[in-house]
């Protein structure tokens, strides 16, 4: 007879007896779908460093949302390409613009969606950067006001939900207030709160072409080596009035998010983002993992670390994956 007491393997036996102990259970409810807007009819362009992430024109993005919602998905964020950029990113804050038509016919053509946007410049300006360049740098103030006209325009064509990702100081207040001026208090604002430099969007500037034409985005979003920094940005974007807070990239930044989940009481998103997406779809061409595991086991860590809300490339994946 053995004289083990403790036998956690007794909890592991059989399908049924692991689910009864499951700690983390990923739901259809917990994703968001990033899309992209381009100018165009009947445009389906494949993203090719995002293999089945596309630019899809208006027609097309409605199509595709719709789909998603009758998939089970409950959320998309919308991001656009312009027809033209300038230096004062004018696109983004058009009544027409790109993201404004693509809210509207996505709203006939899924009403019941909940429709994000990203509220930031970078797809808009002719430099690529998330803000108002003089001298070389991007000057925080002057940014805020075009941030805050993008968020009233993208309210105005029908969003839920803006989401400020330009890391520029003060941006969800001056939203916030913005937004309330306009009649849209019951707009929520998504705070990018910590966002960081990070290599892992290299993917994402191919498909919204918003790579910066000179520099980085270094003198504005996050080091990676912080980790109080993120608490101080969170606090910031928690007083100025965000609704939720989000950490993104995801997976190498689960301790940022375990903390946050900790120490803040409003909803947590994670961005799963394109980089991180483009490495497993990669290597799952390659034959080298097998990808609806390693996508399941990655959002489960996303969520099992704190996240309540997870923006990926892999929405309707994970959905198929919970419902089929
Ligand atoms: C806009 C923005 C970026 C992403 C989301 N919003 C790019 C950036 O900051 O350069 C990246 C998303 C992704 O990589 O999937 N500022």
């Amino acid at each position: 007879m053995s004289d083990l007491l403790h036998r956690p393997r007794r909890l592991r036996r059989t399908d049924n007896l692991r689910a009864l102990v499951r700690e983390t259970r990923l739901a259809p409810e917990d994703f968001i779908l990033p899309l992209f807007a381009c100018p165009g009819e009947r445009v389906r362009r494949e993203i090719t460093s995002m293999p089945g992430v596309h630019n899809l024109s208006v027609d097309e993005i409605a199509k595709e949302a719709a789909g998603a919602y009758d998939l089970g998905v409950k959320g998309v964020i919308l991001f656009g390409l312009p027809e033209a950029k300038d230096e004062v990113a004018s696109g983004a804050y058009h009544k027409n613009g790109i993201v404004q038509q693509a809210v509207r016919a996505i709203r006939k053509s899924a009403s019941d969606l909940v429709i994000m946007t990203d509220t930031c410049l970078c797809e808009y300006t002719s430099h690529g950067h998330c803000g108002v360049v003089r001298d070389g740098g991007v000057i925080n103030d002057d940014t805020l006001e075009l941030l805050a006209r993008t968020a009233v325009s993208q309210a105005e064509s029908g969003a839920d939900v803006v989401g400020p990702s330009a890391m520029m100081d003060g941006q969800v207040g001056v939203i916030r207030e913005a937004l309330d001026d306009a009649g849209f208090d019951q707009v929520a604002i998504m705070a990018y709160a910590v966002k960081y430099a990070s290599a892992f969007y290299g993917p994402f500037r191919e498909a919204a072409d918003s790579a910066p034409a000179f520099g980085d985005r270094r003198a504005y979003q996050m080091d990676a080596a912080n980790a109080r920094e993120a608490l101080r940005e969170a606090e910031l974007d928690e007083a100025e009035g965000a609704d939720f807070l989000m950490v993104k990239p995801a997976t190498v930044y689960l301790d940022i998010l375990k903390t946050l989940r900790e120490q803040f009481e409003l909803p947590l998103a994670a961005y799963h983002v394109s980089g991180e997406y483009a490495m497993i779809k990669a290597a799952a061409q390659n034959g080298w993992i097998d990808e609806q595991r390693v996508m399941m086991e990655t959002l489960t860590s996303i969520k099992r670390a704190g996240a309540d809300i997870i923006l990926t490339y892999y929405a309707r994946e994970a959905v198929r994956t919970l419902t089929g």
